[in-house]
C-alpha cells in the first residue's frame, strides 16, 4: 500500500527550483492588478476624529481609497464580532484606518502616506502586567477543576508557589499574508487567498460584501508556512481585496511586507501564570492550583479555544490528584494575538515543566526521576475527565530515549565535564509530551472530499484541508491510493477550493490528515463498493474496470464525508472526552552553557515521538525536526519586545524585522538531532492507525528549557533551583547563571 512509504513531499520539487505557485505569484498572471497598501495607526490607542483621502487621491497612480463608507456589508473581519474592518477606534500600533489602492504598490504605498488623519490618544495598556493589574479582561473565565485542591495542598509534604511569565512569538512564515480578489463575469467574487481557513475567509468576504457565501469562493493553492498565524488573520486583508475588486472591477492584491506583517498581524500569546503546587514525601504531584492569564491583544480572534487548550495541557503528562486552574485572557493594545503550533498547549505545559524543573531541587528529586515518577498510569484520567489511554507508550518512548541517547553513559560525562570546567556547564533534561488531538470544538472535527476517477483510470481529488508546508496533501495522496489500491501516480490532487468541498474547519489542531484522510478514504470506499459490483470477482484490472464501469453507467466519482466519533465536550464546565487520542513523544536534549557570557550550544538531541502508524514517514520526521526546532526557536531565541515606555513609541513593537528578531538558523540548530518514530504504535479508529503530527513535536522543545535551567544551576552550589526567564536568552541564562552563583 502507498501509506506509510517514505515518499518526498508532492511539492518538494516545485519547492526547491522556485516553480511552486504562491498567492502573490499569480499577480505576474494576472491583467490590470491594482495594488493595496494600508494607513496604519501610529498609536496604541486612539480614536479617529477626522479622515481625509483628498490628498492621496491627488497622488499619481491612486486609484481609490478604501474606507468604513464603502462597507456595503457589515465593516467586521472576524468571527466574534470585535474587530471593525476599517476601525473608528484603533486598538494598537498598525492597525489599519483605511486601505489606498494604486496602479502599483509604490503609488498606493505613497498615497497612504498622503491621507491625512487625526486621532485623540486614549490611555493604552501595552504589558501583560499592566492589564492584570488593571482588570482589563475580555471573553469568558474558564476553569478546571478536579478533587480539593485547599484538601490536597493541606495534606501535601512539600508545598511551593511562584510565577511563570512566557513570551509570545512571531509565526515568521516565508510567505507573509496575501490576497489576490477578482470579480468575474457573472459577478461571483474569486478570492486567492493564503488562508489555513479558506471557508471562514470565504464567510468573511461574504458577509463584509453584504453577500450569500455561494458568491464568493476561495482558494488557496499552497501556503509558504501558517503555523497557525494564517488561521483567522487572513480574512481582512481577503476582505479587502474582495471589496477593492468589487468597487473597481479590477482585480486587487493585497499582500505584506515582512514589517507590515509582524506590524500589524496577530502572534503566539504570552502567558502569565500564578500558582502552588504541593508535592508528597516521595515527590508525587498532590495538587495545582494555577491562575493562567493570556495577553489577547486587542481583539478576541482565538484566544478563548487557545486558553482553552492551555488548561486542557497544564497537566502534561503528569497525574495530579487534585487541580484548580483559572484562565482568563487580558485585553492589551497591541496585535491581536492568535494560533501558533500548540495553539496554547505549549504555554499550559511551560507552566508545569517550569514548576518540576524549579522544585526537582528543593526537594531533593532528580529532575528526570521526578518527571519518570509523576507519569500517568492505565486507568487515570485528566484533570478535565479524559482517560488517558496508552500512557504506557509514553514509558516506553522514556526508556528508548534513555537507551538509544546513551543517556545514562552521558550524565556520567557530563558530571566528569563539569568538575574539570570551572567556566563551562552541561546538562541533560528530558520532557515528555502527551497532546490532545481533535478540536475541543466538537463541531470542528468534521471534513469533506471529492474524488474523481475519469475514464482513462487517472484520480483526481480534493479534499478541505489547506497544504501550508506540512506536508497533508501528500499524505491525502497516499491515502486515496492506498484505498483504490492504485499507484501513487495515478492520483493528483487539485488545489483547495471553497466550491469544490464546503463548509470545511481551519487546517488546524494537527486534526488535518485525520479529519480529510478519513473523508478522503470515504469517498474511495463508495467507489471501490461500485467497482466490486461491476468486477464481480473477475480482479479485472484497474484500467480495465473503470473503463467498464463507465460504459455500465456507473458513478466513478464520491464526494466523501468523515467525523470523529466518540468526542464531546462542555465548555461551560470545561469536562468532557474532547480528544479522540493523545500523541506522545520524549526528548532529551544536552546544552553547554558558557559561564561568563550565557552564551549556549545545544550538543545533542534524542527524540522518540508517536506518530501512530505513519502515513508518510518522510513527512513526519521532517514535522518533527522542524516542530522541535520552531519550539526551540520561541524558547530560546526569539524575543519579541513591545515597547513599554511612556514615551512616543509606546506601544510599538520595536522587533518587527529579521534584522531585530533573532529565529533559529543553521548555527542554532542541535550539533546531533536523531529522531526516531515509536513502534508498534497502531491507533485504532485513525486513519490508516496513524496518528496526528503538525503541533505535538513542538513542545518537546521543552527540554531544551530545562536543560539550559539545569547548566546554569550547576554554577551554585549542589541543590540550587533557579528560575529562567522565557525566552531563555543567552542574556536570560547569564542572569540565572549569576543567580546560581549568588545562591550559597
Ligand atoms: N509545517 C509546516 N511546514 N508549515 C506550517 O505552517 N503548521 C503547523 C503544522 N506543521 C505548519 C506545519 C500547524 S500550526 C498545524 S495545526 C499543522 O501543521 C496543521 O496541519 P495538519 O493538521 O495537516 O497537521
Ligand atoms: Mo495550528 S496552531 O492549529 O494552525
Amino acid at each position: 500500500p502507498a501509506v506509510g512509504v517514505a515518499v518526498a513531499h508532492e511539492s518538494a520539487a516545485l519547492h526547491v527550483t522556485g516553480h511552486a505557485l504562491f498567492t502573490d505569484d499569480l499577480v505576474h498572471r494576472t491583467r490590470d492588478v491594482v495594488h493595496a497598501h494600508p494607513v496604519c495607526s501610529p498609536h496604541p490607542h486612539a480614536r479617529v476624529t477626522r479622515l481625509d483621502t483628498a490628498a492621496a487621491l491627488e497622488v499619481a497612480g491612486v486609484v481609490r481609497v478604501l474606507t468604513i463608507a464603502d462597507v456595503p456589508g457589515v465593516n467586521d473581519a472576524g468571527v466574534k464580532g470585535d474587530e471593525p474592518l476599517f476601525p473608528e477606534e484603533v486598538m494598537f500600533v498598525g492597525h489599519a484606518v483605511c486601505w489606498v489602492l494604486g496602479e502599483t504598490l509604490e503609488a498606493a504605498r505613497l498615497g497612504a502616506e498622503a491621507v491625512e488623519v487625526d486621532y485623540e490618544p486614549l490611555p493604552a495598556i501595552v504589558a501583560l502586567t499592566e492589564a492584570i493589574e488593571a482588570g482589563s479582561f475580555q471573553g469568558g473565565q474558564p476553569v478546571v477543576s478536579r478533587g480539593d485542591v485547599e484538601a490536597g495542598l493541606a495534606d501535601a509534604a512539600h508545598v511551593f508557589s511562584g510565577t511563570t511569565e512566557m513570551a509570545g512569538q512571531e509565526h515568521f512564515y516565508l510567505e507573509t499574508h496575501a490576497a489576490l480578489a477578482l470579480v468575474d463575469e457573472s459577478g461571483q467574487v474569486f478570492v486567492q487567498s493564503s488562508t489555513q481557513h479558506p471557508s471562514e475567509t470565504q464567510e468573511i468576504v461574504a458577509h463584509v460584501l453584504g453577500r450569500h457565501n455561494h458568491d464568493v469562493t476561495v482558494q488557496c493553492l499552497r501556503m509558504g508556512g501558517g503555523f497557525g498565524g494564517k488561521e483567522m488573520q487572513p480574512h481582512g486583508f481577503a476582505a479587502v481585496a474582495a471589496l477593492g475588486a468589487v468597487l473597481t472591477g479590477r482585480p486587487v492584491r493585497v499582500r505584506l511586507t515582512r514589517t507590515l506583517d509582524m506590524t500589524m498581524t496577530g502572534k503566539r500569546h504570552g502567558f502569565h501564570a500564578q500558582w502552588r503546587v504541593g508535592f508528597d514525601d516521595d515527590g508525587r504531584l498532590l495538587a495545582l492550583e494555577a491562575t493562567l492569564t493570556s495577553d489577547g491583544g486587542w481583539s478576541l480572534d482565538l484566544s478563548e479555544p487557545v486558553l482553552a487548550r492551555a488548561l486542557c495541557h497544564v497537566d502534561n503528562a503528569y497525574w495530579i490528584p487534585h487541580v484548580l486552574v483559572h484562565g482568563r485572557v487580558a485585553r492589551t493594545h497591541k496585535t491581536s494575538q492568535t494560533a501558533f503550533r500548540g495553539f496554547g498547549g505549549p504555554q499550559g505545559m511551560l507552566v508545569i515543566e517550569d514548576v518540576l524543573g524549579r522544585c526537582a531541587p528543593l526537594l531533593g528529586v532528580d529532575p528526570l526521576e521526578l518527571r519518570r515518577r509523576n507519569f500517568y498510569v492505565a486507568g487515570q484520567a485528566t484533570p478535565y475527565g479524559q482517560e488517558v489511554r496508552h500512557p504506557d507508550r509514553l514509558a516506553t518512548a522514556w526508556d528508548q530515549v534513555i537507551a538509544s541517547g546513551q543517556v545514562d553513559d552521558r550524565l556520567r560525562e557530563i558530571a566528569e565535564f563539569n568538575a574539570a570546567h570551572p567556566h563551562t556547564r552541561r546538562a541533560l533534561a528530558m520532557t515528555p509530551v502527551k497532546f490532545g488531538i481533535s478540536f475541543n470544538f466538537t463541531a470542528f472535527n468534521q471534513a469533506g472530499a471529492l474524488v474523481h476517477v475519469y475514464k482513462d483510470g487517472s484520480v483526481l481529488i480534493n479534499h478541505g484541508g489547506t497544504e501550508m508546508g506540512q506536508g497533508l496533501h501528500t499524505k491525502m495522496i497516499q491515502v486515496a491510493a492506498t484505498a483504490l489500491g492504485v499507484p501513487l501516480h495515478r492520483v493528483r490532487l487539485a488545489p483547495t477550493r471553497t466550491d469544490k468541498v464546503p463548509n470545511t474547519s481551519a487546517t488546524a489542531a494537527s486534526s488535518s490528515a485525520d479529519l480529510n484522510g478519513g473523508a478522503v478514504k470515504d469517498a474511495c470506499h463508495q467507489i471501490m463498493a461500485r467497482l466490486a459490483e461491476v468486477d464481480a470477482g473477475r480482479g479485472l484490472p484497474w484500467e480495465e474496470l473503470v473503463r467498464e464501469a463507465y460504459f455500465s453507467r456507473v458513478q466513478l466519482w464520491a464526494a466523501g464525508f468523515y467525523r470523529t466519533e466518540g468526542i464531546h465536550w462542555d465548555s461551560t464546565v470545561m469536562q468532557g472526552h474532547p480528544f479522540k487520542y493523545f500523541a506522545y513523544g520524549v526528548a532529551a536534549t544536552e546544552v553547554e552553557v558558557d559561564g561568563f557570557t550565557g552564551a549556549y550550544r545545544t550538543r545533542r538531541v534524542d527524540i522518540v515521538h508517536d506518530v501512530g502508524d505513519s502515513l508518510s514517514p518522510l513527512v513526519d520526521i521532517g514535522q518533527i525536526e522542524g516542530g522541535f526546532v520552531q519550539g526551540a526557536g520561541w524558547l530560546t531565541l526569539e524575543d519579541l519586545r513591545w515597547d513599554e515606555s511612556d514615551g512616543p513609541g509606546r506601544g510599538r513593537l520595536t522587533t518587527q524585522s529579521a534584522s531585530t528578531y533573532k529565529l533559529p538558523s543553521f548555527s542554532e540548530l542541535p550539533d546531533e538531532l536523531n529522531v526516531a518514530l515509536l513502534e508498534h504504535a497502531h491507533e485504532d479508529g485513525a486513519v490508516y492507525g496513524s496518528k496526528a503530527v503538525g503541533e505535538p513535536p513542538l513542545m518537546l522543545a521543552l527540554s531544551v528549557r530545562e536543560a539550559l535551567r539545569q547548566a546554569a544551576a550547576a554554577f551554585g552550589p549542589e541543590g540550587t533551583s533557579v528560575d529562567l526567564a522565557s525566552p531563555a536568552t543567552p542574556e536570560q541564562v547569564f542572569w540565572a547563571v549569576e543567580r546560581a552563583r549568588g545562591a550559597d
